[in-house]
């Protein structure tokens, strides 16, 4: 393994000086207060990743309307929420100001839960499916939190277009769709694109990133060569993100499967290291495909007290720019300064599943085994 400590040493990312290509994935913790703005949850959340000292911190999904929430508890954007935002962006500043603070926009699509109104973007049945007036509304609204969470001092925007979410499922070969949402790669990537267009344009740096799952694992699903595809084959994928990257993506963040039907492609289990190296394969492929583009690659908890030497050795081998860490940076938000500092008293994640359960199950999210609401110690 190369020994330069390129994970733990400053690097450019854009044209931002971060400390470290460490990220805190987005974990969303179902713990926003009443009608979807900013709590103490966050702020402790917050507070920690950004003393932990991660290069990247992206927040947790937030939903660019108060119509589509996938949890009970969902942070929303809008007018009536962005002082919260603003109050923690300056908190977190505050702290570290060499981070950067993206947030994760999102449309939970078919899993808008029970309290508000699922709408699918293609496929079966379950949820009527969206009109394409719809999807241009989702599309304003997108833009719309953009330029609020830029207002409220965010560094960028993370649109979330992975884990089967609206924007995640229109990519889908299975998208047959009529009208200009649908079909062909470019009609299918329309909505990302033009959200990352209209997110970069909201001001001069401002960043605007994609996550994608570039495989998901089900029939016609991303990854896939036509709309009764099932095995991986990822050609169509490199033709839609050709579109999205032309549309000026900062950055694309590389997950894998659908969390609500294939979990283990999203968060490989304990003791499958197959899965992991999937990820691996999956972040060097978009990394080669679009060399001036940076890539996060995910699933890094996997990995345990082996996943920094991993993202060493691929950060060496430019098989990604930043390693994504999401359920350990809910058991050790500390876990960057830690790395550097004092591996020995590090927290690792057990990937007992436990901030899993509690997410699915619709409760307020933290670490069961170490007993963190993010504030840690
Ligand atoms: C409790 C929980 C909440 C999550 N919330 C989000 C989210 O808001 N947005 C997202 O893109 N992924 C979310 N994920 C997926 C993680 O970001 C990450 O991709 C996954 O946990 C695998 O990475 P890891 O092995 O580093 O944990 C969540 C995962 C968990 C367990």
């Amino acid at each position: 393994m190369n020994k330069s400590n390129l994970l733990t040493s400053p690097a450019l990312f854009r044209s931002r000086v971060i400390p470290n290509r460490l990220a805190a994935q987005a974990m969303e913790t179902n713990s926003a207060a009443p009608g979807g703005g900013v709590g103490e949850a966050q702020f402790a959340r917050y507070g920690s990743l950004a003393a932990g000292g991660w290069g990247i911190v992206i927040m947790e999904a937030v939903s660019v309307t108060a119509d589509s929430l996938a949890r009970v508890r969902g942070l929303v954007m809008n007018k009536e929420s962005v002082d919260g935002f603003r109050r923690l962006v300056d908190s977190f500043k505050a702290v570290n100001p060499d981070s950067l603070f993206i947030i994760q926009l999102t449309h939970a699509g078919r899993f808008a839960g029970g309290f508000s109104r699922p709408f699918s973007g293609c496929g079966d049945d379950s949820a009527p499916r969206i009109s394409a007036a719809g999807l241009d509304a989702v599309r304003n609204l997108h833009g719309e939190a953009a330029r609020l969470a830029a207002s409220a001092g965010f560094d960028g925007a993370e649109l979330k277009a992975c884990h089967g979410y609206l924007a995640g499922e229109l990519l889908r070969p299975l998208n047959d769709r009529g009208d200009d949402y649908g079909g062909s790669p470019a009609n299918r990537a329309r909505l990302v694109a033009s959200a990352i267009a209209d997110a970069r344009a909201v001001r001069p740096g401002f960043l605007a990133g994609v996550r994608v799952s570039l495989y998901e694992g089900l029939r016609g699903g991303c990854g896939t060569a036509g709309p009764e595809g099932l095995m991986e084959d990822l050609a169509d994928m490199r033709t839609v993100l050709a579109k999205i990257a032309g549309a000026g993506a900062d950055y694309i963040n590389v997950s894998a499967g659908v969390p609500a039907i294939t979990p283990q492609l999203t968060r490989p289990l304990k003791g499958n290291a197959f899965d992991l190296y999937h990820h691996f394969r999956y972040a060097r492929t978009v990394r080669q495909w679009f060399p001036d583009v940076p890539v996060i690659g995910s699933a890094y908890s996997t990995g345990g007290e082996s996943a920094a030497s991993f993202a060493e050795e691929n950060i060496s081998a430019e098989y990604a720019d930043i390693a994504g860490f999401g359920r350990q940076s809910l058991a050790d938000p500390f876990y960057p300064k830690k790395l550097k500092n004092a591996p020995g008293s590090i927290d690792y994640c057990t990937l007992c599943g436990g901030c899993s359960r509690l997410l699915k199950n619709q409760k307020p999210v933290r670490c069961t085994t170490y007993a963190r609401e993010g504030g840690g110690r």
